[in-house]
C-alpha cells in the first residue's frame, strides 16, 4: 500500500496542542483545502469561519457538551452550512481541513456543537445557516496521542454485499 493511503487510514482526532498559534501560511494552506473540497452540485452551500481570539474561542466552547480542544486550540474552523447546503458536503470538507492539516504537521479534532442554535448567534450568522461543526486545529504537542482512539468495528459487521 502506498504511504498516502497509509496517511490516510490514521488520520486520528488530536486534542493536546502546543501553544503556538498557527502560521499565516499554514492556515491558509488548511482553508485553501476546504474551499476545494467537492460538494452536491458544486454548490459550495458553506462558510468558514477562522476563530482565533481567546475569548472568543472560549464563547465557541458553550455551545458544545465536549469542547475542550477549542478551549486548547489557538485556531478553531467553523464549518457554518448556508441554506440549501447538505450536512454530506460539510462533513466533506470537515475531513478535508483535517487531512490537509495533517499534511504540515497540524493536529486537528472535530467538534460537535450540539447547541447549535446558539452556535449560530455567537458567530452571528443568517437564521437559515446551520453551525453543528467545527475543527479545533493546533501544532501537537510532543507527546499527543489520539484519546479517545476505541479502535474500529470489525469488517463483517460494516460491510455488507449486494444487500443489506
Ligand atoms: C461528526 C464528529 C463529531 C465529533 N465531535 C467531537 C467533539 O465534540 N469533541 C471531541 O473531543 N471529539 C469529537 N469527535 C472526534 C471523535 O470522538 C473521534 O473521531 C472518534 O473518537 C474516533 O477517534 P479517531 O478520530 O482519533 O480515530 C467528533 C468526530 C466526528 C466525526
Amino acid at each position: 500500500m502506498s504511504d498516502i493511503y497509509d496517511f490516510i487510514i490514521r488520520l486520528r482526532a488530536i486534542r493536546d496542542y502546543t501553544a503556538d498559534p498557527l502560521s499565516t501560511e499554514d492556515l491558509e494552506a488548511i482553508l485553501e483545502a476546504a474551499r476545494w473540497t467537492g460538494s452536491s452540485k458544486n454548490r459550495q452551500d458553506w462558510s468558514f469561519v477562522v476563530i482565533t481570539d481567546p475569548d472568543r474561542l472560549q464563547g465557541l466552547a458553550e455551545h458544545g457538551d465536549f469542547t475542550q480542544p477549542i478551549r486548547d486550540s489557538k485556531t478553531t474552523v467553523v464549518l457554518v452550512q448556508e441554506e440549501g447546503g447538505n450536512m454530506f458536503d460539510i462533513g466533506r470538507a470537515a475531513q478535508n481541513i483535517m487531512l490537509a492539516a495533517k499534511a504540515i504537521g497540524v493536529a486537528s479534532c472535530p467538534i460537535t456543537l450540539h447547541r447549535d442554535h446558539d452556535a449560530r448567534e455567537f458567530l452571528g450568522a443568517p437564521n437559515e445557516t446551520i453551525v453543528r461543526y467545527a475543527v479545533a486545529l493546533g501544532y501537537p504537542t510532543e507527546d499527543a496521542r489520539p484519546a479517545m482512539f476505541g479502535g474500529r468495528k470489525g469488517a463483517q459487521s460494516v460491510i455488507k454485499q449486494d444487500r443489506y
